[in-house]
Parts: C-alpha cells; sequence; structure tokens
C-alpha cells in the first residue's frame, strides 16, 4: 500500500537570503502510523510541518498523498492534500482565527461545504473529544495555553483529516491533559488515522511511537524504529538527547522485548519476581 502522505526530497526555507531550514528531506507515513519527529530546537520540525501543508513554497522536492503527487500550484490540489491532512500549529495563536471555541470546530467542516447538520454533529464530536463542551462560547483568546492548545486540536478534528500532523502537542499540558491527549491518540489510532507529532519528550516516544525520525540541522539523521533510533543515541550529529529511562533499564537487564513504560516494567517485574 502506498503511504499516506510523503516528502520527497524537500528542500525549502524562508526567503531567498536564509539559508534552507529543510534540505533534501525525504520521509513517508504509512497509514495508520505513528511516527515521531525529534531533534534540537530550529532543527527544522515544524518548518517540516508547514512543507507538508503547502504554506512554506519548495525549493526542491514533491509531496505526494495517497500515491498520488500533489501539484502545489494547483488550488484544487492543495485543497485535497489540507482536507485530508490536518496540522495543529506549535503555537496555537498562529491557528486560532474563529471569536468563539465552537466557531473554530466549525470553520473547517463550513469551509469543505458540509451541511449544516454535518457540520453541528463534527463541532460536538471534536469538542467532547477535547473536554471542551463548556467552553464553546469561550473566547480562543481569552483561554490559558492547554485550552487553547485543546482547542486547535478540535479545530482540526473537526475536519476529520486521515493524517494529523501535531507540532509538539503535549507541550505546555499539564499532566491530566497529557494523558488526555494520549487517550486520544489511542483512539485516533483505533481509527487508523495516521499521525506523525514532533516532541522532545523521549519517554513519549519510546511508549508511543512505530517509528522515530530525527532532524538535524534541516536534514533527516536518521529513522527507523524507537529501539533503533536510542540505540544510536551518542552517535547522531547535532542530536544529543539521552535514551528514556525505561529503554536503559529494559537494556540493562537484558529484557526482550523492551518495556515500553513504567508499568509494563512493574507489571513483569513482579510476574518474575521470587516472593
Ligand atoms: N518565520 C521564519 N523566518 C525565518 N527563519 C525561520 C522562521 N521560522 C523558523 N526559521 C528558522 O528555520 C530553522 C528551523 O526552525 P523550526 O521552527 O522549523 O525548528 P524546530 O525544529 O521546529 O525548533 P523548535 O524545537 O524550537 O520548535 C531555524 O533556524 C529557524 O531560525
Ligand atoms: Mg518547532
Amino acid at each position: 500500500m502506498a503511504p499516506v502522505l510523503e516528502l520527497r526530497h524537500i528542500t525549502c526555507g524562508y526567503g531567498p537570503e536564509e539559508p534552507p531550514a529543510l534540505r533534501d528531506v525525504s520521509l513517508a507515513l504509512e497509514p495508520g502510523e505513528r511516527l515521531a519527529l525529534v531533534g534540537p530546537n530550529g532543527a527544522g520540525k515544524s518548518t517540516l510541518f508547514l512543507a507538508a501543508l503547502g504554506l512554506l513554497p519548495l525549493s526542491a522536492g514533491e509531496i505526494w498523498l495517497e500515491g498520488r503527487r500533489v501539484e502545489l500550484k494547483k488550488r484544487r490540489e492543495l485543497d485535497r492534500l489540507r482536507s485530508s491532512v490536518g496540522l495543529v500549529f506549535q503555537n496555537p495563536d498562529d491557528q486560532l482565527l474563529a471569536p468563539t471555541v465552537e466557531g473554530e470546530a466549525a470553520f473547517g467542516p463550513r469551509n469543505l461545504g458540509l451541511p449544516p447538520r454535518e457540520v453541528s454533529a463534527r463541532v460536538d464530536r471534536a469538542l467532547a473529544a477535547c473536554g471542551l463542551e463548556n467552553y464553546r462560547r469561550r473566547s480562543p483568546h481569552q483561554l490559558s495555553g492547554g485550552e487553547k492548545k485543546r482547542t486547535a486540536l478540535a479545530g482540526v478534528l473537526a475536519m476529520e483529516p486521515r493524517v494529523l500532523l501535531l507540532d509538539e502537542p503535549a507541550a505546555g499540558l499539564d499532566p491530566e491533559g497529557r494523558r488526555q491527549l494520549e487517550q486520544q491518540l489511542d483512539r485516533l489510532r483505533a481509527r487508523g488515522i495516521a499521525v506523525l507529532l514532533s516532541t522532545h519528550d523521549v519517554d513519549f516516544v519510546w511508549r508511543w511511537a512505530d517509528r522515530a525520525a530525527v532532524l538535524a540541522g534541516g536534514r533527516l539523521a536518521a529513522a527507523g524504529t524507537p529501539e533503533e533510533i536510542f540505540d544510536r543515541c551518542g552517535h547522531l550529529p547535532g542530536w544529543n538527547f539521552s535514551p528514556p529511562m525505561i529503554y536503559w533499564i529494559g537494556k540493562e537487564l537484558g529484557l526482550s522485548p523492551l518495556p515500553r513504560s513504567r508499568e509494563e516494567l512493574e507489571q513483569r517485574w513482579k510476574r518474575n519476581a521470587p516472593c
């Protein structure tokens, strides 16, 4: 089956005076896949998301959606891309435009030309999924940072995209907000929606991702399973993250398969420990 979204040899940046922020980056997202994008500040993660949605002009490269090249100069092709791929920006203030939370969730489905009853059903579902039922009439700009993030996510979920791009969705969320986000991601997974998300949280990558891609200095430094990536920690140029503690403990204890979370490690430990 063709990748649901594919970047082929993308080079792009923020103007002719600036050096390119991405250089010859290729990345494919398979249907239903959970792919984590990691890399230091300034590596090009947010730029990659903007490029993937045709929001930055490419100086080289192509975007492919479900096995077909997207002709980025054609309005209809951009619409095809943006109705299938939803992006939640790193900074929700760059995204939120409507005067109310409800209006924010309705904006995309209305733009798709859906009938009012369908728009309203989608808004209800998206607000419920993000725990925002009681925020309907609030102004997005008077919400807290975490509430704004949830509102931006609701706006994208209401489009019912087949691919979700989430730029640091957990940054700034409290532990409960993170837990709810992870539940939300599990539900999306169950519906077969592919997710590419950027994060600096290596524990989350370990727990959640099928695959990880490392950007450094605008180039793709590595891509592989989280285990392959963390096995190479310290050997990847420009990437100086430490591996997750659970990965490290699992390796030290020689466990196979490696546990993905503290809870899993505890359960396996209790099962095997002599008592
Ligand atoms: N609007 C802009 N104009 C000019 N240069 C920009 C702009 N936005 C980003 N850049 C530059 O592009 C490069 C990549 O930035 P980008 O925001 O994609 O990094 P990032 O990996 O998302 O970092 P972070 O982890 O801090 O979010 C950086 O060198 C940055 O300074
Ligand atoms: Mg960023």
